[in-house]
């Protein structure tokens, strides 16, 4: 039998995971919409509750229809295992409340989307988690100067939103490792197609799968890939040392390589709930099979468009890795040699006002808070996406006044032009 690992990107993004299934010979991914799971007997129902005997119980913390996701996405990113959760939001809750607890701590670059800059800045405080943020996360000596005691984990989007920067996984992985923490890398802009953070080495991949894996702009959900290679015993990170007494005293490091996505799975998504639905999980699965189509002409679209920005009158400057003006220019090709996504932002001459006008007068470019879509999306992040956050927070997430965010679609690229300079003279007119 083919070793699944041995194909192709391609190939494993429509085969893995899954098969005909064995009762029926559905072809296609069959949605287990079952809330619970039928036990052969007492003892099966204990083995299972003990983890002396892996399976389903109960649809909150598995399903097969979230297994089949699951498997797909750990194959794509190279990761041993992964969890399926509700939304990005989830994802990354999870992935750094399974290393950090109360009086512990994390260092983040500041360059992220609104949402996660939240989270990390006054959410998890809250829990008696802090953050530290890199401000300037392209030298890795920032990073080391921030670590603590009490850190216990790193934090970057590999393509920050909106920013466009790339991260420099291997120098911030070093850094990391040295001080005996992970990488956790949320993956969404780039998807494993264009950037394959744990081959660079990062330990934990997060995804908002409601963005290029869904695809659509029809599902919320949310992924953690767990790396595998991660050495938890090291001392950072006692809760995975010292024995679990809600599951029996299991202790996660000596169940093996996929500690991380275990110990995630049977403790917090078991406490905390961020379930996905086994239909959501579907949706995301259509989406995954035509992935590396999708970004092939999502990374086309976008530099046709970050290339006509950049020679408009009416653009001050354009933030797309892609071009060769871009700082980040470099690190894109080592990192992303395949195209640098397709969020891109750009400042109009007019500012805030200019901006916002020209927000308005798009048609086929839909005014949306989202990425990631089949269609052409626009946005106004400073009074929109990262409006929760100060005048000041906003600079350090890379958010001017007068920045407009585009997630080039797929439609036809004369469409999309024609649309943006209809904007232009709106903006002009205005
Ligand atoms: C880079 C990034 N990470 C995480 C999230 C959060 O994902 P979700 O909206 O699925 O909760 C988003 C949402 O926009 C995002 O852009």
């Amino acid at each position: 039998m083919t070793d699944p690992q041995s194909w192709s990107f391609e190939t494993r993004q429509i085969h893995a995971g899954t098969s005909p299934d064995p009762t029926t010979g559905a072809r296609a991914l069959p949605i287990y919409a079952t809330t619970a799971y039928q036990f052969r007997d007492s003892q099966h129902a204990a083995d299972l509750f003990s983890l002396a005997e892996m399976g389903n119980i109960y649809t909150r913390i598995m399903n097969p229809t979230q297994d089949a996701l699951e498997q797909r996405v750990a194959s794509l990113e190279g990761g041993v295992a992964a969890l399926a959760v509700a939304s990005g939001q989830s994802a990354t809750t999870l992935a750094i409340l399974n290393v950090a607890e109360a009086g512990d701590h994390v260092v983040a670059s500041a360059s992220l989307y609104g949402g996660t800059y939240n989270l990390l800045h006054h959410s998890l405080p809250k829990l008696g988690v802090t953050v530290s943020f890199v401000e300037d996360p392209d030298d890795p000596e920032n990073w080391q100067s921030l670590v603590q005691e009490n850190t216990r984990a790193f934090y970057a989007e590999t393509i920050g939103n909106p920013k466009g920067d790339l991260l420099d996984i291997e120098a911030v992985a070093g850094v990391a490792h040295r001080n005996g923490v992970p990488l956790i890398a949320d993956n969404t802009i780039a998807t494993p197609y264009l950037i394959r953070p744990l081959e660079s080495g990062a330990d934990v991949v997060v995804h908002s799968a409601t963005k290029y894996l869904g695809g659509h702009g029809t599902v919320i959900a949310g992924v953690i890939v767990d790396g595998g290679a991660f050495d938890w015993t090291g001392g950072r990170h006692p809760m995975f040392t010292t024995p679990d007494p809600t599951y029996h005293g299991v202790v996660y490091a000596d169940l093996g390589a996929p500690a991380f996505a275990l110990k995630a799975r049977v403790q917090l998504l078991r406490d905390l709930g961020p379930a996905i639905s086994p239909f959501n999980a579907f949706l995301v699965i259509q989406g995954i099979e035509t992935l590396s189509l999708r970004m092939e002409r999502h990374v086309q679209n976008a530099l046709r468009v970050a290339e006509f920005l950049e020679a408009h009158d009416e653009v001050e400057r354009v933030n797309y890795p892609g071009l060769p003006s871009s700082p980040w220019h470099a690190a894109q090709q080592r990192y992303a040699p395949r195209g640098a996504g397709a969020v891109l932002t750009f400042e109009l001459h007019g500012g805030r006002e200019a901006g916002q006008r020209f927000v308005e007068a798009l048609e086929l470019h839909s005014h949306v808070a989202n990425i990631g879509d089949v269609r052409s999306l626009v946005i106004h992040p400073a009074s929109t996406t990262h409006s929760q956050l100060t005048a000041e927070e906003q600079l350090t997430t890379g958010v001017t006044p007068g920045l407009v965010r585009l997630a080039v679609g797929l439609e036809g690229i004369e469409d999309i032009l024609a649309d943006l300079e209809a904007g232009f003279r709106a903006a002009k007119e205005a």
